[in-house]
């Protein structure tokens, strides 16, 4: 079983839980909405489930918000869901020393549009100045698994071309600090909801032993009690990491 109690004696949540925010297009067309209305309601319940994931004691949140391949998506809805994003954003500048929120992003941010890199740099100022114990939201913007394990694999090799490195040296825990999830444990769940069963190239690297859990809802009606079942489900599983039950 996954183990862990906290101090209480309960059953501690995961510390990390990786959501594939899927289904907003088909939640939207299956009430004769455009596809972005699906993404609006999506975008509530991500700031639903972070701050759930905030109070029952979850540290990181990691969430796909766009991917490398979603840039072949209709313009319209490659702008609704960045204008979501910068809506996101806006508030969380506001809010997010209040509430003790850390915000941090995974992706290659070179070709998202000046302003949302503004703000996401002030995000990241304003998580410097928070405890690293607070609740951390890792939003994935512009991300694919491949790309960010080639990202670092270019940045490995520039170090040793510098002669900051040596190839021999490079194992796991070097790898890592290398990729946009430096310093933050791998996620123990992954969630993917509206009844797919894949990862579309999605924290590769980082899921080698996550606990999948899939479920048919749609992502925009996936809500705190959906939570409280793919946790529950995640404390019956059995995890051995390549080992024998003790
Ligand atoms: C996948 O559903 C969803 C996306 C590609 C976009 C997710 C973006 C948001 C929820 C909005 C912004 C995010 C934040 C963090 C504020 P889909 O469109 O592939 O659904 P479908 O499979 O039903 O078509």
């Amino acid at each position: 079983m996954a183990e862990n109690r906290n101090e209480t004696g309960r059953l501690a949540p995961p510390r990390h839980i990786a959501i594939i925010m899927d289904g907003n297009g088909r939640w939207a067309t299956r009430r004769g909405l455009p596809r972005t209305a699906g993404h609006k309601a999506g975008a509530e319940t991500f700031r639903n489930i972070a701050t759930y994931c905030k109070n029952i004691g979850v540290k990181y949140l990691t969430v796909y918000a766009f991917s490398t391949e979603n840039w072949k998506r209709s313009e319209t809805e490659v702008s609704a869901i960045m204008a979501l994003l910068k809506k996101y954003l806006l508030e969380a500048v506001d809010t997010m020393e209040r509430d003790h929120i850390r915000l941090h992003f995974f992706g290659d941010m070179t070709p998202i549009a000046p302003e949302l890199r503004v703000l996401a740099r002030e995000t990241d100022e304003i998580t410097e100045h928070l405890s690293k114990d607070d609740f951390q939201a890792n939003v994935c913007l512009n991300y694919g698994g491949r790309d960010e394990i080639l990202r670092a694999a270019r940045r490995f090799a520039e170090d040793c071309a510098a002669g900051k490195r040596r190839p021999e040296e490079l194992d796991e825990a070097a790898f890592s600090g290398y990729l946009d999830s430096a310093g933050i444990p791998d996620p123990e769940l992954m969630i993917r909801p509206s009844g797919e069963q894949r990862l579309s190239n999605f924290l590769l690297w980082q899921c080698a032993y996550s606990e999948f859990y899939y479920t048919d809802v749609l992502w925009p009606d996936f809500d705190e009690a959906e939570l409280d079942k793919a946790i529950a489900a995640y404390h019956a599983r059995d995890r051995r990491f390549g080992g024998v039950k003790k």
